[in-house]
């Protein structure tokens, strides 16, 4: 039997009429790093009960849920964490992915295991990869990643990936006071090197990231803080829904995005579902309850067509959009228990 999976017949649309399309899925809910904007080490710390099989999903579980979400019309897979690069067998699922037809597998890494990995990845069928960069320095950057690392190891896995031809984008968090001063270092170094950098606006996600508006830079702020120094113009997003909105320099050397999710939310055009490692379903970043798709998959005698009506139904009772009404929730001191950012996978 072919392992290509059915072509997608019928795609699914939530409450707001938003589509499936793309599905991030976090392999591991265990990182090598300890960034306090995410798993600060207080909270994560030895005695953090991180998940273990057989609460993960396996490569052969992990294939037939993806086959369900294909024929739902999803079209691109982002492996995440936690550190994917920590699970021995993402080549085997980057592969196992593309046999299935998948358009667009793509990876999130801190890279601090891509030089090694790498030819792996590339042989496997990657297409892409998004790097997290916070800081150039090696104290500033020891710092955000909470453990001390050198940032020159993640460095030099971001040559090895595109010495191999993946196309690679760069990840930044900006927090003001911690590293914002050194945004015009990280665009020189990136652009010289024909990477696409991303700032990302400090989020409030999980409960214990120490989240304060005073430190979120508003994208627009980036903007015009970049542009002083190199003319920038706003150009359209690669594809629908693209979470970065993106800028061109003017002289032609590169461009820059802006995830602006705390100032100008993006939900309207939010095509995300997100699959936690012990396999559930959660239909927004901020959610607080996870569907349990692994529980029905390993249902005994469970159907593909089964999976696909129980992701469908969940998918059309989606209302999800918590950065649009980030505002109100927290003027309105309601206490949300959200997942946390590792378990979830960003
Ligand atoms: P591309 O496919 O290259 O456009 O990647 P991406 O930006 O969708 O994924 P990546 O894993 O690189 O994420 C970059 C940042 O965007 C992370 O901080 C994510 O948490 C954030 N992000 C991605 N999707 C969403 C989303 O649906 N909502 C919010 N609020 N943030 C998101
Ligand atoms: N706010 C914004 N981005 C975050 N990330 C992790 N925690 C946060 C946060 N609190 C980013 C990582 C990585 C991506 C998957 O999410 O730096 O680039
Ligand atoms: Fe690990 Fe990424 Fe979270 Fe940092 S942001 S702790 S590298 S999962
Ligand atoms: Fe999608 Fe939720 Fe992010 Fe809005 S906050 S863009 S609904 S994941």
């Amino acid at each position: 039997m072919s392992t290509v999976g059915r072509v997608p017949t019928a795609s699914v649309q939530d409450q707001f009429l938003r589509p499936l399309r793309d599905l991030r899925i976090s392999v591991t809910d265990r990182c090598n790093f300890r960034c306090p904007y995410c798993m600060p080490k207080e909270i994560f710390g030895p005695g953090h009960a991180f998940l273990r099989d057989p609460q993960l999903m396996t490569l052969p579980e992990l294939t037939r849920i993806v086959r369900a979400f294909r024929a739902l019309g999803v079209e691109k897979v982002r492996l995440t964490g936690g550190e994917p690069l920590l699970r021995a067998d993402v080549p085997d699922l980057v592969r196992a992915l593309k046999e299935l037809g998948i358009r667009d597998v793509a990876l999130t890494t801190n890279g601090w295991l891509l030089e090694k990995l790498a030819p792996a990845l590339r042989a496997a069928g990657l297409d892409r990869v998004n790097v997290s960069v916070d800081s150039l320095d090696d104290t500033t950057a020891g710092r955000l990643n909470g453990l001390g690392f050198n940032v020159s190891r993640v460095l030099r896995g971001i040559d090895a990936a595109a010495g191999l031809g993946l196309p690679v984008k760069i990840n930044c968090v900006v927090q003001r006071g911690v590293n914002d001063a050194e945004l015009p270092a990280l665009c020189e170094y990136f652009r010289a090197r024909g990477h696409a950098l991303r700032f990302i606006e400090f989020m409030d996600v999980g409960n214990t990231n120490h989240w304060a508006r005073e430190r979120v830079v508003p994208a627009r702020e980036i903007v015009e803080r970049i542009g002083a120094l190199w003319p920038l113009e706003p150009i359209g997003p690669a594809y629908r829904g693209e979470v970065a909105a993106r800028y061109r320099y003017r002289d032609g050397r590169g461009e820059i995005g802006l995830i602006s999710s705390v100032t100008e939310p993006f939900c309207r055009d939010c095509h995300r579902a997100r699959l936690s490692a012990d396999g559930k379903l959660y239909t927004c970043l901020f959610a607080s309850l996870g569907w349990d798709v692994l529980g029905a998959a390993r249902a005994p005698g469970s159907t593909d067509a089964e999976l696909e009506h129980f992701l469908r139904r969940i998918w059309q009772g989606r209302m999800d959009r918590y950065s649009d009404e980030r505002a109100e929730v927290l003027a309105s001191g309601e206490a949300r228990a959200k997942v946390e950012m590792s378990y979830i996978g960003g």
